[in-house]
């Protein structure tokens, strides 16, 4: 087994929303940490406190840049790689997309396997399966992804698979399903269900709910997809394998929205059904049976209680209900 204590980690993507979490978890438990991020989406805030950590450095720049890249690996052992351009992103921007998430996961590879890293941990996502055939989906599930998005981060991975076969590279690539919580965007085009709903009834207004809401969704704590992360990075027998992280479980969005009605308490809110989106996958339940039995992960926190941590973030926002409004977009595509 691999272990992370003291190990020189490297997140990109480290400013977002998981990579964030999954920094606090890294030096927690003894890491030395460096981050690569160029701000595009995620927020100096999620890290600022860290600044004073001799064991924490912050490197702005981008995946895409062979310079920024190669820096960001000196004297590095294990590489997170989260760096990505969102879903939404790909429906308006299907180019630079793809430059980031498939392009920009090959630049990393490529200098991973000179700096000689001991883990490289590819962070993909269910997207890549597209709807689901059946349920729940293991990982020899059909990839047949329904945006730009989805094909690049797939990309992305093959690209990680290819450097284990061709050259060795210790590759684990980890398919998170959705994931929640503290810090999750609520903001502009990166907007998610949950936080964008959150927000919205925060302030009494309605809940917006794209296509019928009968779509489904498999919901891991932020917490837990960190802890994964980290779980995937320790296992030696995860070596060269691709692996589902999800909780096995499925709520309609419809559900989701009604449940976020009555947590959050305020009568005002309703739900207002809209046009679906373009792409929208209709399905995602997980089968995380393979990555439990080889490192035992479990989630440790119920949907209920990730959500009701959640709403505490939001509510507690230094920005407040009205300034937080401010940043979310409704149809956000
Ligand atoms: N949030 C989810 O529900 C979810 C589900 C499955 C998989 N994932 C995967 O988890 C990872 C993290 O997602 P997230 O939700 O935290 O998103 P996020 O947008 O919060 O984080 C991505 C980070 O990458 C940074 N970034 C973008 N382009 C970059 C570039 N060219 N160079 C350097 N940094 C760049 C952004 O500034 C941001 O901080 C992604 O790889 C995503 O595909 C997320």
């Amino acid at each position: 087994m691999i272990r992370l204590e003291r190990m020189h980690c490297l997140v990109t993507g480290g400013a977002g929303f998981i990579g964030s979490n999954l920094v606090d978890r890294l030096l927690a438990r003894g890491c030395r940490v460096r981050v690569l991020d160029n701000l595009s989406n995620g927020k100096i805030a999620n890290l600022s406190h860290h600044f004073a950590d001799p064991n924490f450095a912050f490197s702005q720049g981008s995946i895409t840049d062979p310079g920024d890249v190669e820096q960001a690996l000196k004297d590095i052992q294990v590489v997170f790689h989260l760096a990505c351009l969102g879903v939404r992103h790909s429906l308006a921007h299907p180019f630079e997309n793809h430059r980031v998430n498939a392009e920009g996961t090959l630049l990393l590879l490529a200098a991973a396997r000179r700096a000689k890293v001991t883990r490289f941990v590819h962070c993909s996502s269910s997207e890549v399966y597209g709807s689901a055939q059946y349920v729940p989906m293991a990982e020899n599930h059909p990839t047949q992804p329904c945006t730009v998005y989805g094909a690049s981060k797939l990309a992305g991975e093959a690209y990680a698979r290819a450097y284990h076969r061709a050259y060795g590279l210790p590759t684990v690539i980890i398919r998170p399903f959705n994931t929640y919580g503290p810090r999750s965007h609520h903001e502009g085009d990166a907007g998610e269900m949950i936080p964008k709903s959150i927000v919205r009834a925060l302030n009494g207004k309605e809940i917006l709910v794209f296509g019928d809401g009968s779509q489904t969704r498999d919901f891991t704590f932020v917490e837990d997809t960190a802890a994964g992360l980290m779980a995937a990075a320790e296992c030696e027998a995860m070596n060269g394998l691709t692996l589902n992280l999800g909780c096995n479980f499925e709520i309609s969005i419809k559900e989701l929205a009604e449940k976020l009605v009555a947590m959050v308490g305020n009568a005002a809110t309703t739900l207002q059904f809209t046009p679906a989106r373009p792409g929208d996958v209709s399905r995602l339940h997980a089968d995380p049976s393979a990555f439990m039995g080889l490192c035992g992960w479990r989630p440790a926190i119920t949907f209920e209680a990730g959500l009701e941590k959640t709403i505490a973030y939001f509510r507690e926002h230094p920005l407040g209900p009205t300034g937080l409004l401010q940043g979310e977009a409704g149809r956000n595509w």
